[in-house]
């Protein structure tokens, strides 16, 4: 068995603009360090946790890390196994980033591989999504599934955790910016009306069939007809600052669509190569920057591989 293993768990960026709560995509950058080591010290412990300016606490059953490590070793029936556990963010906390799923799938994936992987990746989806359900209250798998798997993920179903990996056209580029403003999940979740206007679940059908063809097909002009929101963007587009504007920027300078990474704050634009993306990114960067809002730019082709062992 290994005495230690250091696994690496990217960002994500959960509704990938047409799917709420069931579509999501991987970043190749930002993402979670997770240490798991053996110890001599029967059962779970986390030992250190670094980038949290403090806010994360150590109990594994409150931190999203480690329930989803312990929640793997109650299962495989190993709670009296000595683990330590090193939990490094690096990525912003609320940032509409998938800080929280790349915890929890770094917490289960981590162990799975200390122990020498009894489970498949997939397998290990149950156990990462208890983790990230204590952070974001909401039982959801559009950050959990990608960050995990990679790719662009479609949920077929949250409750049965029914996943599908979707095509991913070779020259599909995310540009991600991270304005700071706090934004917390659970209060962009709760601005949200609980009925759809039939009219707008149409046209909005509409648009996730037309990204999932386009992403069959690598139809770049299908997949910028598709990447729309007409349900979440309007409700929550005021808890952006110049999220218009910013759009706006990213369309002009040529990407395929653009709206609110996962809850926000970051806005993520979809852009056909790397360099319109980064072209994307510097504009709505602009927007950002002349508005005196601090702000980070995340360029990144989809993720393919999901968490990986470093
Ligand atoms: N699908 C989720 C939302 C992602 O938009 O609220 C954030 O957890």
């Amino acid at each position: 068995m290994l005495h230690e293993v250091k696994v690496f768990a990217p960002a994500s960026v959960g509704n990938a603009i047409v799917g709420f709560d069931m579509m999501g995509l991987a970043l190749s950058r930002p993402g979670d360090e997770i240490v798991a080591r053996r110890s001599e010290r029967p059962g779970l412990h986390i030992t250190a946790i670094t980038g949290d300016e403090g806010k994360l606490p150590y109990d594994p059953e409150k931190n999203t890390a480690g329930l989803a490590a312990s929640s793997l070793l109650k299962h495989l029936d190993k709670t009296g196994l000595g683990i330590e556990l090193e939990i490094h963010k690096c990525m912003p906390f609320g940032s509409g980033l998938g800080s929280s799923a790349a915890s929890a799938v770094g917490g289960a994936f981590a162990v799975n591989v200390l122990l020498g992987s009894p489970l498949s990746k997939r397998e290990l989806l149950p156990f990462a999504m208890q983790g990230e359900q204590l952070a974001s209250g909401g039982y959801h798998a559009d950050n959990v599934a990608p960050s995990l798997l990679g790719g662009i993920i479609l949920i077929r179903s949250n409750r049965d955790l029914d996943v599908l990996s979707l095509p991913v056209p070779t020259e599909l580029y995310a540009a991600v910016v991270y304005p700071e403003v706090e934004i917390l999940t659970k209060t962009a979740r709760g601005i949200l009306k609980t009925e759809v206007p039939l009219k707008q679940h149409v046209v909005q059908s509409g648009y996730l069939g037309g990204f999932m063809a386009g992403l069959f097909c690598s139809d770049y002009d299908l997949i910028g007809r598709s990447l729309r929101d007409v349900i979440i963007e309007p409700q929550r587009a005021c808890m952006i600052p110049h999220f218009y504007e910013v759009q706006q920027a990213a369309l002009s300078a040529g990407a395929l669509g653009c709206s609110i990474s996962g809850a926000g704050p970051s806005m993520v634009a979809l852009c056909k190569g790397d360099a319109i993306a980064a072209q994307v990114g510097a504009a709505m960067q602009q927007i950002f920057t002349q508005a005196g809002i601090p702000n980070e730019l995340f360029l990144s082709a989809v993720n393919a591989e999901g968490a990986i062992a470093l």
